[in-house]
């Protein structure tokens, strides 16, 4: 089974392919064009790519992916390597990797010679659902999460979900909360098909797998047409995406990125915490409310941390790169499948409320 999603944004108009084990077979096709190509990839998976008979023809950048190689410092290094190794206007790199790699791929690719083609293959089901998705890239600095980077279109995205085999449990979960942030934001009938298929997406049913990563994605390009920049500031506006990702964000540059919690998990318990927003500000019904904790709980996500409520939670919070002049921005929802902006919130009342 293989699907196809088309993205036609102003800057350019590319393809999605899924299929299952197409890995290798797509190696081939998109080498054969007459291109300069260089493979970014994840050391987690160069056993794989080092099956493609052809890798030696190609020079590679293999490197140990984690948050921390989001950085200035690997940026430059990447960055002078490629340059080393001759790259020009016409060259395209091919980034294999999970969704810090292709964050921090895509950003190479969009100013290195001002832009050269971009691949991306991702690997982890986080990647393969969202991250890879709508052009968004960057690297963290100490001031937070993200806030350098560009928005630059990859050529074509390669999503072959038979990759997953090698992923720990554990990022398959970080992954998955992706997804259910998809379907709470825009979808009651994917949730509750979630409900029930979750268990067969953790046992990597390969249609089941495909179909959560194709309605997932559907949805995300959904926001990113809309809104491909992130400049509205309504119920289409991308933002929306981030639901969640406030405190998750918050959390993460609490714990300074470290393995304690992975993406998922933060965004996890930053949905938990913005359903809970929801429901004690009567938007949301208890039902829905505990309807996402859960079905967030039986999929073994986080739902609390300890330091959840922590003071400089909330001080990560009003440096959150949604704020615009100084106002919080805050991503509801009203029930499951709609979500929306609200820019009203005093955070001081916030913590009242959810404490
Ligand atoms: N650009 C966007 O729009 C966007 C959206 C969501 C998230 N993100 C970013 O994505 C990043 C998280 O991505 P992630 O969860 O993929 O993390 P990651 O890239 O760190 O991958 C997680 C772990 O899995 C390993 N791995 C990768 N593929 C594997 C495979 N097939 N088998 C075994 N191990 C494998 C990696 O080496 C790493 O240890 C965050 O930095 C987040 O900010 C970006
Ligand atoms: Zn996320």
């Amino acid at each position: 089974m293989n699907k196809k999603i088309n993205i036609k944004t102003k800057e350019k108009s590319y393809s999605i392919e899924i299929e299952n084990n197409s890995f290798h077979k797509k190696l081939e096709k998109i080498t054969s064009i007459k291109k300069n190509t260089v493979f970014i990839v994840d050391n987690k998976v160069l056993k794989i790519f080092k099956k493609f008979k052809n890798y030696k023809k190609f020079n590679h950048i293999s490197i140990n992916c984690s948050e921390k190689i989001k950085s200035f410092k690997i940026y430059e290094n990447i960055t002078q390597k490629l340059l080393k190794l001759g790259i020009d206007r016409s060259s395209q790199i091919v980034a294999i990797g999970g969704g810090t790699l292709g964050d921090l791929s895509g950003f190479i690719a969009s100013t290195v010679m001002r832009g050269v083609d971009l691949i991306l293959i991702p690997t982890t089901l986080l990647s393969q659902v969202d991250s890879s998705i709508g052009g968004k890239n960057g690297i963290n600095t100490k001031y937070g999460k993200n806030l350098v980077g560009t928005f630059y279109q990859p050529k074509l995205v390669i999503i072959d979900p038979s990759l997953l085999k090698t992923l720990p449990v554990r990022e398959l979960r970080s992954g998955y909360a992706e997804i259910v942030k998809h379907s709470i934001i825009n979808d009651k009938k994917f949730f509750n098909w979630l409900e029930k298929n979750s268990k067969f997406i953790f046992d990597l049913q390969p249609k089941i797998l495909l179909e959560a990563i194709y309605k997932s994605i559907i949805i995300k390009r959904k926001f990113v047409l809309k809104d491909e920049k992130e400049k509205l500031r309504n119920n289409y506006s991308r933002a929306i995406l981030n639901f969640g990702h406030t405190f998750g964000h918050a959390l993460e540059t609490y714990y300074n990125y470290n393995k304690k919690l992975t993406h998922g998990e933060a965004i996890s318990i930053g949905m938990t915490i913005s359903a809970k927003i929801s429901y004690k500000l009567n938007y949301l019904s208890y039902q829905n409310y505990e309807k996402i904790i859960s079905h967030l709980n039986n999929n073994n996500l986080p739902t609390f941390d300890k330091n959840m409520y922590n003071k400089n939670i909330f001080l990560n919070i009003k440096k959150d790169k949604k704020n615009l002049n100084g106002v919080i921005n805050f991503v509801l929802i009203n029930k499951i499948g709609n979500a929306f902006l609200i820019n009203n919130l005093n955070l001081k009342n916030i913590k009242k409320i959810i404490k």
